[in-house]
């Protein structure tokens, strides 16, 4: 009987040892057979890890560098493992037409990333929704009703209103020769004209209630560049729930939610006052109203575009603004030839509308070269491929994850003379522009997915930048040279000046 047992247990327990021995070298040799059998398909790329990939080579707020590096090194095209997620990089304008034009239908999907499809209602906004019909309806909707130009300009009078705010609050500042956080200053407009532009209200009069809704907004947006395990090794899913993230997850979504319902509760009010400006979810409710699109809008809809627009446009904006005026400062001689235009053709006016800023080339100039040296979305925002298909000869797999190095094109010294240097004159008699037409210059990205928040984009650059350059005239802290400001970013999809742009205003002239 002992014996007997003992054979049992023997047999049933070597297996088990045998299989625990070998199944390391098992998914060893899984892992390491993927890869080269994905190999043969994608183009050639840095050695990974078995399951990590190459995570261990990336860090997250010096990404497109690193990239770029590896570009160096192996091509204009090459590929990655994101853990078990493949990647392809592009690098060069000729590789980017190919996969934003000759195959933009195959490479307009976007990857499911656990975060952000938490944040859009399982994907009912436009920017992390899969390409299909409903990618199409939604995106119909947001460009005809809410994005287009005629629209934009209606919402002017909201971007007149707080730019004058602002420069009424820097003015109290240049007074008393104050040091300034323009990031600060920025970030608070920015966010102030979207969300009057989206919801109708101002959140910086509202003490406790903005530094809820703006507490919310930095929470998505660190939610949105946190790694998931769950996104790109997905067997170690587990982990995430570990680390508290779904339930941090689940809260600030709740929240957002609540939010966002308790707006639309205040617009279906019959005894609401109608506003001077029709705001944002007073458009999507007339659209739901009408059922004019073969998409019935519900409130889910509405608040996951809400999300879009919020997350899409003031990051984006302040960004950009606070990149312009880190350049100019960095070089007097465009600051003075751009201040110099503005106030000779601006008509000595002590705010710029709309209207006179379309007469200044030079400054029109200046924004175009912002966006090319310090393009807020350097890696544009990941596609993924629909289907199989060859880019450059190499047969990518469906579902492949698709960086386009926006910011190594447009530094690519074969297409630019002197990349390095802010040079607004490079655009003054060329005709590359911002619409994804010239693909040495991709700014907003091109092919179907690009930008559809261009207009409302510019109107506030130009706004906002214009009268900062007409109404101050700008300085250093005392002690600090020009060369002493850096050009760190922070991590994230939208990247921000990491280190705070601190600056004196003298006002050009009396307010
Ligand atoms: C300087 C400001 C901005 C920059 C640099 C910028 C840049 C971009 C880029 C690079 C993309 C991805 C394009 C692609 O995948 O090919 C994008 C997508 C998008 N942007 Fe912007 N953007 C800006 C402002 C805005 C504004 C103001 C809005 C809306 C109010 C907006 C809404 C969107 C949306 C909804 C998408 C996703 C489109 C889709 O996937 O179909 N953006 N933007």
């Amino acid at each position: 009987m002992h014996n007997w047992y003992h054979e049992i247990v023997a047999t049933m327990v070597s297996p088990l040892v045998i299989l625990c021995l070998i199944l390391p070298l098992l998914l060893l040799f899984f892992f390491q057979n993927r890869r080269t059998i994905n190999k043969k398909s994608l183009p050639p790329g840095p050695r990974g890890l078995p399951i990590i990939g190459n995570f261990h080579q990336l860090e997250n707020s010096t990404l497109y560098l690193q990239l770029w590096q590896l570009s160096k090194k192996y091509g204009p095209l090459f590929s990655l493992r994101l853990g078990l997620r493949p990647a392809i990089v592009v690098s060069s304008s000729k590789l980017a037409k190919e996969v934003m034009k000759d195959h933009d239908l195959e490479c307009c999907g976007r990857p499911k990333l656990l975060s952000q499809q938490k944040f859009s209602y399982n994907g009912l906004d436009m920017s992390f929704s899969s390409y299909g019909n409903y990618w199409r309806e939604i995106r119909k909707i947001c460009v005809v009703h809410v994005l287009s130009s005629r629209r934009v300009s209606r919402f002017s009078s909201i971007r007149q209103f707080e730019v004058k705010q602002m420069i009424r609050k820097i003015s109290r500042h240049a007074s008393s020769s104050k040091v300034i956080n323009l990031n600060e200053v920025l970030m608070c407009l920015t966010s102030t004209i979207i969300c009057r532009t989206a919801f109708g209200r101002r959140y910086e009069d509202e003490g406790t209630e903005r530094s809820k809704f703006h507490g919310l907004l930095n929470e998505l947006q660190d939610m949105n560049s946190t790694f998931f395990f769950s996104d790109y090794i997905p067997f170690l899913g587990w982990i995430d729930k570990l680390r508290g993230l779904h339930a941090r997850l689940e809260q600030t979504f709740k929240d957002l939610d609540e939010f966002y319902q308790q707006v639309i509760d205040e617009h279906m009010d019959p005894n609401r006052k109608t506003p001077e400006n029709e705001d944002i979810i007073h458009v999507l409710l007339q659209v739901k109203k009408q059922r004019s699109f073969s998409l019935d809008l519900t409130t889910h809809h509405i608040k996951a575009v809400l999300m879009d627009m919020l997350v899409a446009a003031t990051d984006t904006t302040a960004a950009t603004t606070v990149w312009a005026m880190t350049a100019l400062l960095k070089n007097p001689r465009v600051m003075k030839k751009v201040q110099e235009e503005i106030r000779s053709l601006g008509g000595k006016k002590d705010f710029l509308e709309e209207d006179d800023i379309q007469k200044f080339p030079y400054f029109k100039a200046m924004i175009k070269e912002t966006l090319r040296m310090h393009i807020p979305t350097p890696l544009l925002v990941q596609r993924e491929t629909n289907e199989p298909c060859v880019i450059d000869g190499y047969e990518i797999p469906p579902k492949t994850i698709v960086y386009v190095n926006a910011w190594a094109i447009h530094m690519d010294p074969e297409a630019w003379k002197d990349p390095e240097e802010f040079l607004p004159e490079r655009f003054l008699d060329s005709t590359k522009d911002i619409w994804g037409q010239d693909f040495e210059f991709i700014p907003f990205g091109a092919g179907r997915r690009i930008c559809p928040g261009i207009p409302m984009a510019i109107a506030s650059l130009d706004l906002i930048l214009a009268n900062l350059l007409n109404s101050f005239d700008w300085e250093l802290p005392a002690g600090m040279r020009k060369d002493d400001i850096d050009t760190e970013r922070l991590p994230g999809l939208t990247q921000h000046k990491k280190n705070p742009l601190y600056v004196l205003a003298k006002c050009s002239r009396k307010l």
